[in-house]
């Protein structure tokens, strides 16, 4: 890791990601002093602009998706890096104003705030004004395809100008502090450490339920659905740091071998198993935290014949030593009761019942990883009530052990996950990035549900918007005896 200045060319600056979340996370980073002094950031869009306008954009939109009140000293030291450049990005001659406002001794970081469209044209446009040398380094955001097929078109278009070692795909679940908090977690406690395989645990279960709907994205959703927005990435991502081999160290390659190896050894899903293990639904109207909401093909824009899943269960099974046997139950879905995401682990049930007929079906010892919101870690034991009896018998007790982020670290905030990610690009450290390899390896996966998916002439199960999915997905458990996890 290197902290050194750099400049931090923002292509697209002036859509939405930039606007609700990277300049929002510059700006904490720059107040956290986490900025290097002499790093500059260059907003490049397409609109003939000043850099005075463009200061007063950015100024606005810190208050409007940041903080309502800006830290003026922040604001001032943020304000001098910034640079404005138009550039029409499909002309490769136009690149050449960057020239003016980049140092070739320095790194430049380029994010690529952009349609996946034109990662190509920004890469070409980039080499033809001979700004690309082997320091720089570029970050692209999801999509990158649709598809195993259009995502290799896209990386290798990337890949005709950047080395592998310079490309940063995000997948903003990896900036996540609680999803990061899985390696501490498994790796830094002998008590998990130890008791994590099939040997101890019977299964795990893993949620992203979101209680907003598609959010006026109709044309991006539905081409693209819960599958290839949620699965495909932050889910596999969340499943691949639960399931993988210890690493040898943390450097980047390390974990994203081991988590390359999980996404190789799950088991695929196809026409000849898709029905017992995965069930998809579309939300109808209903009501979410109180507020009547319409059905998916009634949001606006919709085609009424769209067969598009807004949820998604999967039973994946990881065919390899460690996980022989244990199913791991994926879950995720718009226009739910709440926004909760979490990793629920279930221990294996013990061998043998020393405290009588009443105590029957002792439950199972469950590990859950609440990861947003309310960030914690939390056990459930049985444990004796406490007191005396005469019927010689013991009375048990279902109870919590439970580490709550907001009260363990009451004086720390818990960054946003672009925070982290822009911190670790400009640091250069490609852990928290998605490498190509397993890009590619998740999509193999999930082509071949959605093509199982396309050769049935089934509609997805509709489910109330309100609710946690369609009933199909309690039976995907029920019929192994087992439950989803109840979030308070
Ligand atoms: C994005 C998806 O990647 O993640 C959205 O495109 C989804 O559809 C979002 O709502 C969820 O992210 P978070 O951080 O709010 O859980």
């Amino acid at each position: 890791n290197s902290y050194e200045p750099c400049d931090f060319v923002l292509f697209g600056t002036l859509g939405d990601l930039s606007r609700r979340k990277l300049l929002p996370s510059l700006y904490q980073l720059e107040k956290a002093n986490l900025m290097h002094p002499d790093t500059t950031i260059v907003g490049v869009a397409r609109q003939d602009m000043s850099l005075e306008d463009y200061i007063e954009e950015v100024h606005t939109n810190l208050i409007k998706f940041g903080e309502k009140e800006l830290c003026e000293a922040t604001w001032e030291k943020m304000k001098a890096r910034l640079h404005y450049a138009c550039v029409d990005m499909k002309d490769v001659d136009s690149y050449c104003v960057l020239d003016d406002h980049v140092d070739a001794s320095r790194t430049m970081v380029c994010y690529l705030a952009t349609p996946p469209a034109i990662y190509g044209d920004i890469c070409r446009g980039l080499h033809s004004c001979k700004i690309i040398d082997s320091s720089v380094r570029v970050v692209l955001e999801k999509p990158i395809g649709h598809d195993l097929e259009s995502s290799k078109v896209i990386n290798e278009q990337v890949a005709e100008y950047f080395d592998e070692k310079q490309i940063y795909r995000i997948d903003h679940y990896l900036g996540k502090e609680t999803v990061l908090n899985l390696v501490s977690l498994r790796f830094a406690n002998s008590i998990f450490a130890t008791n994590w395989d099939h040997n101890c645990i019977d299964h795990v279960q893993i949620s992203v339920a979101e209680s907003v709907g598609i959010e006026g994205r109709w044309g991006y959703f539905d081409d693209a659905g819960q599958m290839r927005d949620m699965v495909q990435n932050h889910l596999l991502q969340i499943l691949s740091l639960v399931a993988m081999e210890p690493p040898t160290t943390l450097d980047a390659d390390s974990i994203r071998d081991e988590k390359l190896k999980v996404l190789k050894a799950l088991r695929p899903i196809n026409a000849s198993n898709v029905n017992q293990t995965t069930v998809r639904g579309q939300y109808t109207a209903g009501f979410v935290k109180g507020q009547e909401v319409p059905g998916y093909l009634e949001e606006e824009g919709a085609n009424t014949q769209s067969k598009t899943e807004s949820f998604v269960a999967i039973k994946a099974e990881i065919d390899n030593w460690r996980w022989a046997g244990v199913p791991f139950y994926l879950r995720t879905g718009k226009r739910m009761p709440n926004k909760v995401s979490e990793v629920v682990i279930y221990f294996k049930r013990q061998p043998h019942n020393l405290f009588g007929d009443s105590f029957k079906d002792l439950p199972p010892n469950k590990l859950v990883i609440r990861l947003q919101p309310d960030e914690g870690v939390e056990i459930t034991v049985m444990n004796k009530v406490p007191g005396l009896t005469n019927s010689g018998s013991m009375d048990l007790q279902k109870s919590k052990l439970n580490l709550s982020f907001s009260e363990a670290f009451a004086d720390e905030r818990i960054p946003d996950a672009y925070e982290k990610l822009l911190l670790e690009v400009m640091l250069g450290n490609q852990a928290l990035f998605v490498r190509r390899d397993e890009i590619e390896q998740a999509w193999t996966w999930v082509d071949s549900i959605l093509a199982a998916w396309r050769s049935t002439s089934e509609p997805p199960e509709p489910y109330q918007a309100g609710t946690w999915g369609p009933v199909d997905s309690i039976g995907l458990l029920a019929r192994e005896n087992r439950s989803w996890y109840e979030s308070k």
